[in-house]
């Protein structure tokens, strides 16, 4: 006999950007694949990953060099001394930060939280496309809100989007592939017009720019801000990231969240680096450097972009290729590669992302497309 969410999966058909018509467990199966950038061949000058240029924290290295880590207990199941270290960081109290395996997992368990089968889920039209399959995943109907003809969020049309089956709005500051940070003031109020709707806010590439909405979490009873040590700190591959906001909403999350899914190697470092400011300066200041580096550079090619706050940069190669894949095929050829804007819904082949990488890799980057670039 096969389930209610085996039949929607295999039964409900999509129509992807190519045109081509899915079954939804299809869509998910691709969409997947296209987020999470499962390429098979890997290029050595690859700006198509939003990694951190420097690296992470030196005591990172240190600590699992010199310290013996016991890898026979289960970890703290509710990271309890990380969640004291995070709530203290960001001035709240531990109830109000539930630690989970990095923000791809934190935002398919909120959604599970907040969402029943059918409800809207509203969604950027142009932001990270996780969001959206997640959406699916949990039963929910994705719903878009419009962007300006700029390419920003228009914030009278997050209002205007919501409607009466609407859940919860995820939104992304700064935003991915934009680089766009949120206007803190008009997004408050709209948060706060709508005490009825949960609003998500993924803020995995803040510590690269823009103003955090942390100072309204517990604050704001329908606010919710997710955090990663993905990006900021350079430890992507300790999958490790939290959720802040009102005790209540927190405690919900925390009760779907499948238990021991962190580890103690990533709660132990994640620990070591949460205070460690004086890292997250360095490479932000790094990161401005070279992503203004990479702006200087494609505008004297006579490239246009949209203006970044942050560590990813949206860049137009229509004047300069037929489309955005002949431009990711061409660079490839020569080791480089940068992210095909199609993975996007609502952004036409024009596009292509980069995210800086040492200044190294970035000078090599200009050279090619430089070597390829009609005058
Ligand atoms: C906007 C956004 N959210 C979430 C993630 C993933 O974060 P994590 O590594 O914590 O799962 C990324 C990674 O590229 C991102 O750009």
């Amino acid at each position: 006999m096969t389930s209610d969410f085996e039949y929607l999966l295999n039964n409900t058909k999509i129509i992807d950007q190519s045109g081509i018509s899915l079954s939804l467990s299809n869509f998910i199966r691709s969409g997947l694949v296209d987020y999470a950038y499962l390429e098979d061949q890997s290029f050595p000058i690859d700006l198509s990953i939003g990694i951190n240029p420097i690296g992470c924290p030196k005591s990172v290295r240190k600590y699992l060099k010199t310290r013996e880590i016991d890898l026979t207990s289960y970890s703290e199941v509710t990271a309890i001394n990380l969640r004291n270290k995070i709530a203290k960081f960001n001035g709240l109290n531990d109830g109000e930060v539930h630690v989970g395996p990095g923000i791809s997992d934190l935002l398919h368990v909120t959604l599970l939280t907040f969402i029943d089968p059918g409800d809207e889920v509203l969604l950027p039209e142009i932001s990270f496309p996780a969001y959206e399959i997640l959406a699916l995943l949990v039963r929910g109907v994705p719903k878009f809100i419009p962007f300006s003809k700029k390419m920003d969020m228009d914030y009278s049309q997050v209002a205007k989007s919501i409607s009466p089956k609407t859940k919860v709005v995820v939104l992304c500051n700064p935003n991915n592939p934009t680089g766009k940070a949120m206007d803190v003031k008009k997004i408050t109020k709209v948060i706060k017009d709508h005490p009825s709707v949960v609003f998500m806010i993924d803020e995995a590439n803040i510590d690269f720019g823009g103003e955090s909405l942390m100072k309204y979490a517990g604050k704001l009873p329908n606010l919710l801000i997710l955090r990663s040590f993905s990006k900021g700190f350079g430890l992507a591959g300790l999958r490790i990231g939290y959720v802040a906001g009102p005790q209540e909403k927190v405690l919900a999350i925390e009760r779907r969240q499948t238990p021991f899914s962190t580890t103690v190697i990533s709660q132990k470092l994640a620990e070591l680096v949460i205070g460690d400011k004086e890292f997250l300066e360095k490479s932000k200041a790094y990161c401005d450097k070279q992503r203004k580096y990479l702006e200087r550079e494609l505008t004297k090619m006579g490239y246009t972009f949209i203006p970044s706050d942050s560590n990813y940069l949206l860049v137009n190669v229509a004047d300069k290729f037929p489309d955005s894949k002949t431009f990711i095929n061409a660079i490839n050829q020569f080791g480089a590669n940068a992210l095909d804007g199609g993975v996007f819904r609502s952004l036409n082949n024009d596009f292509v992302r980069i995210s800086p990488r040492s200044h190294k890799l970035n000078k090599e980057f200009i050279k090619i497309v430089k070597s390829l670039t009609k005058k």
